[in-house]
């Protein structure tokens, strides 16, 4: 449901399958484990990426997949998220892939269908303001394709970050596997206690950074206006600000970008901005995932 969790050894076995099935995809030689296997894809808050990529590996792997689409269902009869998910497993889905506004959703859908006899995997698609692992997975995965490793690297990660759900489970991730995170953004964005240093002047906390991962300032996740006026924060903490980005640091978004807000044009069209290479990324890693949730033979630990 969550990095938070995951040992080392555990991401490293997502990570080294992601390789290799991106190793596979540009030879065109991609196995069809999961060929006969049926997904069924539950999307209750919007997505362009995550619910894409999530597609199409399945289908790389041989899966079918079928789109829930919640907006023309029964949910908006009044029908419970349990009964929907039971309807969905007793349909033939043999695992979910859900996405949901509150944060714990896919766990407690969990405990549901385990207490109701019919559980099946559920994969975390991001839920409200709690984990987003796949994402930090794709994240770190495109780090290890630019740095070799994570290991003893620095990244900053730099904006909305309390409400993020990226940025927790990027955090975790990251600490995992041995690189410093350091949190940059302005007092209502960032906060201690998080375990990693926390960096309200921005060009002190991307100062030697390896790698600058840039947010979404995400209002519609607590409803709330932004704190700051997208001007004063872009003439702070955005990547067109002068200096904010180290001269040899990856520029890294999660998406979707307020254009002009966190990044711009010229910065999203920097060599050094990988963005597309993190919506390519999410196919491997992805594959991964669901070999991990569908696959006896996954082999952890
Ligand atoms: C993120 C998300 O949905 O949490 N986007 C994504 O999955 N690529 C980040 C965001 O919404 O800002």
């Amino acid at each position: 449901m969550g990095i938070e969790g995951l040992n080392a050894p555990s991401l490293r076995l997502i990570l080294d399958r992601a390789h290799a099935h991106a190793d596979d995809i540009q030879t065109g030689s991609v196995e069809p484990t999961l060929a006969g296997r049926f997904i069924c894809s539950l999307f209750l808050e919007d997505s362009t990426r995550t619910r894409l990529s999530f597609e199409t590996a399945a289908r790389r792997l041989g899966a079918e997949i079928i789109r829930f689409d919640a907006s023309t269902s029964s949910l908006s009869k009044g029908e419970s998220l349990l009964d929907t998910a039971q309807t969905l497993i007793a349909g033939g889905a043999e695992c979910l892939v859900m996405r949901h506004a509150s944060s714990g959703a896919p766990a407690h859908l969990n405990a549901g269908l385990v207490r109701t006899g019919h559980a099946v995997p559920i994969v975390n698609a991001g839920d409200g303001m709690h984990e987003h692992p796949t994402q930090a997975l794709l994240d770190v995965y495109t780090l290890e394709r630019r740095l070799g490793t994570v290991e003893g690297k620095t990244v900053a990660i730099i904006g909305d970050i309390n409400r993020s759900r990226v940025a927790r489970s990027l955090t975790i991730a990251l600490g995992t596997l041995g690189a410093h995170v350091r949190h940059v953004g302005p007092r209502a964005f960032v906060r201690e206690g998080l375990g990693v240093p926390v960096f309200n002047d921005p060009i002190e906390g991307t100062r030697g950074a390896d790698a600058v991962c840039f947010l979404r300032i995400q209002t519609e996740r607590t409803g709330r206006a932004a704190y700051l006026p997208n001007t004063a924060f872009r003439a702070l903490y955005s990547g067109s600000r002068e200096g904010l980005i180290p001269e040899n640091a990856i520029i890294m978004h999660p998406g979707p970008v307020n254009r002009g807000v966190e990044l711009d044009a010229k910065t999203l069209e920097d060599p050094r901005c990988v963005v597309l290479d993190q919506v390519a990324n999410g196919v491997p890693v992805r594959m991964a995932v669901l070999e991990r949730a569908l696959l006896d033979e996954w082999g952890e630990a």
